[in-house]
């Protein structure tokens, strides 16, 4: 069959992580995709930048919103980041070139979800996001397809592998917030600017996305209530510890269908979380989601929510999707079909 040409934007730990990946397993990705898939073009802010990774056999293009219009490539993989600018000039020129788009970009999906959403299924090309939301944990597809029989009324988790890295190995090693700070960037869990890791934005994106998800409802990303962990001190940590509980940020969200408009409530907030709960033991990067549905009970997804090998899984589980031939665009339901949903500033079954 046919090579499925693919243009990359954006080189970073994760663009990287695809690179080795697509190159490394290329012989079982052709067979569970029916036909290879070959990297044709890449894009880059520094050319000259060593990267550990052969890239001579790609093309190269400076200008990336222009590769969606290239003859050599099928299908465009964004890892540039950041929700507007250069990434989403090249979303919707993608979309508009007839093409599908698979992106880890949560902050672009969290403000611009529901207009790509629309865009692509008006074109009849894929939009997929699995890596937008923890990393390597297949939750997107989980809930979409898995639990896709159930309500879900609720969801909750783990969502930021940089923030669970810093209270964790504070927990652990009773250091300071900024020294394991510098670890988890140097580790290439961090966004490019940590601040969203660390106020609780990036937690932020990817629960607005997980609620438009498993409520079928649109995306509300204004609509979440966000504090960060940057004024947690090791002192804090000691003294949960002591009371039997740790200290990790909990993104949640629910739903109430059970009058008029349906009510949404999302937060992000550092939780105690007691010992014999089992997000309470969800250490490092790892990330860990939990939903719960009428028919199917509760659910707990876990894994590595940051990080090129795990982030890169998901990027390329989307590409074989594609290969096959899939034109689904990553929320549950059409985005016209989503219902609208009035934010709520308590959840209505918590204290139940
Ligand atoms: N900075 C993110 C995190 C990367 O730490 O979870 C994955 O989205």
């Amino acid at each position: 069959a046919e090579p499925l040409k693919i243009a990359l934007a954006g080189l970073g730990t994760v663009g990287t992580g695809v690179v080795r990946l697509i190159e490394t397993n290329a012989e079982l990705i052709a067979r569970r995709a029916r036909r290879p898939i070959r990297i044709t073009v890449v894009s880059a802010r520094d050319r000259g930048k060593d990267r550990g990774v052969d890239l001579s056999g790609y093309a190269w293009d400076d200008d990336p919103a222009g590769m969606a219009t290239r003859p050599d490539v099928d299908v465009v993989v964004e890892l540039v980041g950041g929700s507007d600018g250069p990434a989403l000039t090249l979303a919707r020129n993608t979309i508009a070139a007839g093409k599908s788009f698979v992106t880890a970009n949560k902050a672009m999906i969290a403000h611009h979800g529901l207009e790509l959403a629309a865009a692509a299924e008006q074109a009849g090309v894929a939009l997929k996001f699995e890596a937008a939301v923890a990393g390597g944990i297949p939750v997107i597809k989980g809930l979409s397809e898995g639990a896709a029989a159930n309500e879900i009324e609720r969801i909750y988790g783990i969502l930021n592998g940089t923030c669970n890295y810093i209270l964790s190995t504070m927990e652990d090693t009773g250091r300071d917030f900024a020294d394991v700070l510098a670890e988890a960037q140097r580790l290439g869990y961090a966004e490019a600017d940590p601040t969203f890791d660390v106020e609780g934005v990036d937690a932020a994106h990817k629960l607005s996305i997980l609620a438009a998800i498993a409520f079928g409802g649109q995306l509300r990303f204004d609509a979440v209530e966000t504090t960060g962990i940057s004024r947690v001190l090791a002192a804090d940590i000691a003294q949960a510890r002591a009371l039997g509980y740790v200290i990790r940020l909990i993104g949640m969200a629910e739903a109430d269908f059970s009058q008029g408009t349906p009510r949404l409530f999302q937060r992000v907030r550092p939780h105690l979380v007691p010992f014999d709960h089992p997000l309470a033991h969800v250490d490092g990067a790892t990330n860990a989601v939990v939903a719960e549905g009428n028919f199917m009970g509760r659910l707990l997804f876990q894994g590595a929510g940051a990080g090129d090998g795990p982030t890169a899984s998901a990027v390329v589980a989307d590409i074989i999707d594609i290969a096959r031939g899939e034109k689904g665009v990553g929320f549950s339901m059409p985005a016209a079909e989503l219902r609208a949903m009035e934010p709520a500033t308590t959840g209505h079954r918590i204290g139940r």
